[in-house]
């Protein structure tokens, strides 16, 4: 099939990959010129396991191309993927910007029918708006080429992202004409045949379900966090605690771990773009969201505070080390990140900080370019070198069990602040440690 994806990001991407490693003639869009320059040259403009390999794979074969230009994308594909960002605007809503801007190019331009796949997570509603956007731009043309509007928001974990993408869980999608149902059908057939993935539905439960998602996992997070608190405080250990509540079906383990709250480019707005749809569409208060990011937004300031509390409010000529800074392990991506919100206090208390993430540094040195007082280490041991504490803010695998002794020869205090458990207490305290987690004995 040829299919165009609009949006070469960490969704546009993998999508446009994906489908094309399964036999699609694919062909990616994307307004931002060096990101397709990046791609034209051979490399990828984002870290995610297993995408670079896929990607020259498929441009040797002839199945993935990368284009700036509009014209050429929207004649290609029968099938047309928007995937392009829909960030938090000023009051916290979706910005459809950018996704009505890629509907109407599509609609100045097409010439035969086309089915418009929303993939970018949208507010209930949308899929109409995409509709009168391509409409308007037919009539101001005076044609009346016949299309689909179709709803199949994306559940990829970045991190994981080709993984989720080639063996989903679900597929969702939200469309009510049969023929665009059948092409989808077809599209994402290489992806289930094990068993039957699709769970078609109509457009506006789809484009809620995917927030209902995030808002739920988001949920599960934000839960853990308070207890973990608690637990602190009461003399718990919220590890055992863990434990012994996922061991119930009706629970389970996933997403019980606390930590120092939740970031990325996806739980936080999306949360807020739910609030935001049922509080102005439809006139509900979402009581417990409201919950889950108020506790969230105190969560990311869990390890700073606790930073102050064992060397005062002022940390002028003191020095910390990082390790971690995207928003979780196996991206680049620090939008959201907890790392920011901590790095950001130290900073304004007056400490210096060098920090270390395995693959996150150049994005880091773009978001706090010219902070002078902010050193990336080339290491995670260099890091340490002088500082008065280690905070671990992302649970990347080589911070699992890293070398103590020479930790804590390095630290000018031996002292950690964990802010992902990522370990027995009694482990770096054996080694003369001073050793803080989040909610743990
Ligand atoms: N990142 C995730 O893990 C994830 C997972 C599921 C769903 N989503 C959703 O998918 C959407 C995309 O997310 P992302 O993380 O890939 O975003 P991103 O910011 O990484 O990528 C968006 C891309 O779209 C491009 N773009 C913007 N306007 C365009 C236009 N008119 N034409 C062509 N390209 C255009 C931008 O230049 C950018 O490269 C969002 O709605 C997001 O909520 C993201």
């Amino acid at each position: 099939m040829k299919v165009t994806v609009v949006g070469t990001g960490y969704v546009g991407l993998v999508s446009g990959t994906c489908l094309a490693e399964v036999g699609n003639d694919v062909l990616c869009l994307d307004v931002d010129p060096r990101k397709i320059q990046t791609l034209n040259d051979g490399g990828i403009p984002i870290f995610e396991p297993g995408l670079l390999d896929m990607v020259r794979r498929n441009v040797a074969a002839g199945r993935l191309r990368f284009t700036t230009n509009v014209e050429e994308a929207v004649a290609h594909g029968t099938i047309q993927f928007i995937a392009v960002g829909t960030p938090p605007d000023e009051d916290g809503s979706a910005d459809l910007q950018y996704v009505l801007a890629a509907a109407r190019s599509i609609g100045r331009h097409m010439s035969e029918f086309k089915v418009i796949v929303d993939k970018s997570t949208v507010p209930v509603g949308t899929a109409d708006k995409v509709r009168a956007a391509v409409a308007e731009e037919l009539a101001q043309r005076g044609v009346d080429t016949a299309f689909s509007v179709v709803s199949n928001p994306e559940f990829l974990k970045e991190g994981a992202a080709v993984e989720d993408f080639m063996r989903p869980d679900r597929i969702v999608i939200g469309a009510e004409d049969p023929a665009a149902i059948d092409l989808m059908r077809a599209l994402y057939a290489p992806f289930q045949r094990n068993h039957e993935r699709l769970i078609i539905m109509d457009v506006r439960s789809a484009e809620l379900t995917k927030y209902a998602a995030n808002a739920m996992l988001a949920t599960r997070i934000s839960f853990m966090n308070e207890l973990a608190n608690l637990a602190g405080v009461l003399g718990a250990d919220i590890e055992m605690v863990r434990q012994g509540m996922g061991s119930d079906p009706r629970i389970g383990y996933h997403f019980l771990y606390p930590g120092c709250g939740y970031g990325g480019s996806c739980f936080p707005k999306d949360v807020q773009a739910l609030q935001r749809t049922a509080r102005l569409d439809a006139g509900i208060e979402l009581k417990v969201l409201n919950a889950v990011e108020e506790a969230n937004d105190a969560q990311k300031r869990v390890l700073p505070n606790k930073v102050r509390a064992r060397f005062g409010d002022d940390l002028s000529g003191r020095r910390f080390a990082v390790w971690g800074l995207a928003f979780k392990p196996n991206t680049d991506d620090m939008r959201e990140a907890p790392s920011r919100q901590l790095i950001g206090d130290l900073l304004a208390a007056g400490a210096t900080v060098a920090a270390y993430d395995p693959v996150a540094m150049h994005e880091a040195q773009r978001i706090f370019d010219g902070e002078t007082r902010l050193t990336l280490a080339s290491g995670p041991l260099e890091a340490l070198d002088d500082a008065d504490a280690l905070i671990i803010v992302t649970e990347w695998k080589e911070f699992r069990s890293p070398d103590f002794v020479a930790v804590k020869a390095r630290l000018k205090t031996p002292l950690i602040f964990d802010g992902r458990n990522l370990y027995e207490p009694k482990l770096p305290r054996s080694f003369g440690i001073e050793y803080h987690a989040i909610g743990r004995r």
